[in-house]
Parts: C-alpha cells; structure tokens; sequence
C-alpha cells in the first residue's frame, strides 16, 4: 500500500481534530452548492488562524472569498476588536459566503464586498495588518502591490498557490512574478512548497519592510 501526501493530511487532521463541526459543515455545504473545491485544506486553514492571531492583526484583508472557508479561519484569529474585508468577484459565491459567516457567527467582524476586486481595492482604507491574496492568480503582481500600499511596516502578506500541480504557477507559466517579488526592496520574501491535500502547491510569505 502506498500512502500519498493526501493521506498523511487526513491522518493530520483527524489526530488532531483540527476542523470543527462549523467549518466542516461550511465546507460541505460549499461543495454541494457546487463551488469548486479550492478552499483551503484543513491544516492550511489553521494556519491563517495561527498567523493571523501571531501577528496580533487587528485588521485583515483578504482577495478571493469562494464559500468563506478561508475567511471564517481568519476571522477567528483577529484581534477581539478586528476585522476582516473580502473580496468577491461572484455575487452568488458572496451571498453564500455571508450566510456561512452567519452560521460560523463570524459576520459581526467581517465585511464581504463584491466585485472585482482591482476595482474594490481602489476605495478601500489601511493600514491592513494581514493579507492573504487567493484570487485570480493573473492579477498576484497587483495584488501584491496593493497589499503593500494598503500595507505598514509589519504588514504580513501569504499568497496563496504559487505552486500548483507542481508547477510554479504564473501568467506564462514562468518564474516571472516570483523573481519579481524577490527585486523588490519594500518586503521581504519567503516562497514555501508543501504536498497534501491539494496536491503539490505552495505559497508565499512576506512581510512589508
Ligand atoms: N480563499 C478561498 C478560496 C478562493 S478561490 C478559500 O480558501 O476558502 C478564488 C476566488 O477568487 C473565487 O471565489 C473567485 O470567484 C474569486 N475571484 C477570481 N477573480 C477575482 C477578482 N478579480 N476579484 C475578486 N474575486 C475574484
Ligand atoms: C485553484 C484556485 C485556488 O485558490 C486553489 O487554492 C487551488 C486551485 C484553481 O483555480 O484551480
Ligand atoms: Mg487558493
């Protein structure tokens, strides 16, 4: 018998319990609403949890909210008094993501804004504490951009899939949005490969200079 990555996740998330019945229940229903499954892993969930609440963030940012997976895991590691702002491009993916941050009784501290989010970025006010880019994969090098406008010293940036299938995962299939993230002198740049759930993936972690 072999065991795969995809295994070693399961065995991850259930000696430690990781998902409780809420997201368990949101990623579900994500699924049966016929959302594409690209949310977060269970672990990868955590982490944002983890990261977010390290970084003492009072105020997160997040593009790409899908069936609010990702968003429900930040949410609960802001500060008491934080927020989270989501962006969707997708109404219908919006309006199921607020009725799943209803259920995980997270609304109170997360605003959804719909639209795209190049458009949406443009009205918005920092300093953002924490970012995590999990969008249109095209438009990381903008985003990027805006995360560090929208940004201060400190301001911790993940995003999401920069690997995908095993494959760095840009517009031409190329270094290219890495090696410009790594010219920049405005942050500072981690790019870290994992296997699991989702396969051969990875992100990027960096923090505004
Ligand atoms: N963060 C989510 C997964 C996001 S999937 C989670 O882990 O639970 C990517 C999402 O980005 C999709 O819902 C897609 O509709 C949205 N998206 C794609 N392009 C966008 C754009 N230009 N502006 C805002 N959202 C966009
Ligand atoms: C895809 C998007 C994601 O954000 C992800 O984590 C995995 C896959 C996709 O578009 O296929
Ligand atoms: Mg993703």
């Amino acid at each position: 018998m072999t065991i795969t990555p995809f295994d070693v996740d399961e065995l991850f998330d259930s000696v430690l319990g990781t998902e409780d019945d809420t997201l368990r229940v949101v990623r579900d229903l994500s699924h049966k609403a016929g959302l594409p499954a690209i949310e977060v892993s269970v672990q990868q969930g955590k982490l944002l949890t983890l990261l977010v609440q390290m970084s003492n963030a009072k105020r997160v940012l997040e593009i790409g909210t899908l069936g609010g997976y990702s968003t429900i895991c930040l949410a609960r590691g802001v500060h008491p008094r934080g927020s989270v702002t989501t962006l969707e491009q997708n109404p219908i993916y919006a309006r199921l993501a607020k009725e799943h941050l209803n259920f995980a009784q997270v609304s109170n501290r997360v605003n959804v804004i719909v639209g795209h989010a190049l458009d949406n970025l443009q009205l918005l006010m920092g300093p953002f504490d924490f970012v995590f880019i999990d969008a249109d994969k095209e438009n990381n090098a903008f985003y990027v951009d805006w995360a560090v406008k929208l940004g201060e010293p400190g301001t911790v940036i993940m995003v999401d899939n920069i690997v995908r299938d095993g494959r760095v995962f840009t517009v031409q299939d190329k270094l290219e949005f890495i090696k410009r993230l790594g010219m920049r002198s405005d942050i500072e740049v981690s790019a870290i490969q994992t296997v699991g759930r989702k396969g051969w993936d990875g992100f990027i972690l960096a923090r505004v200079k």
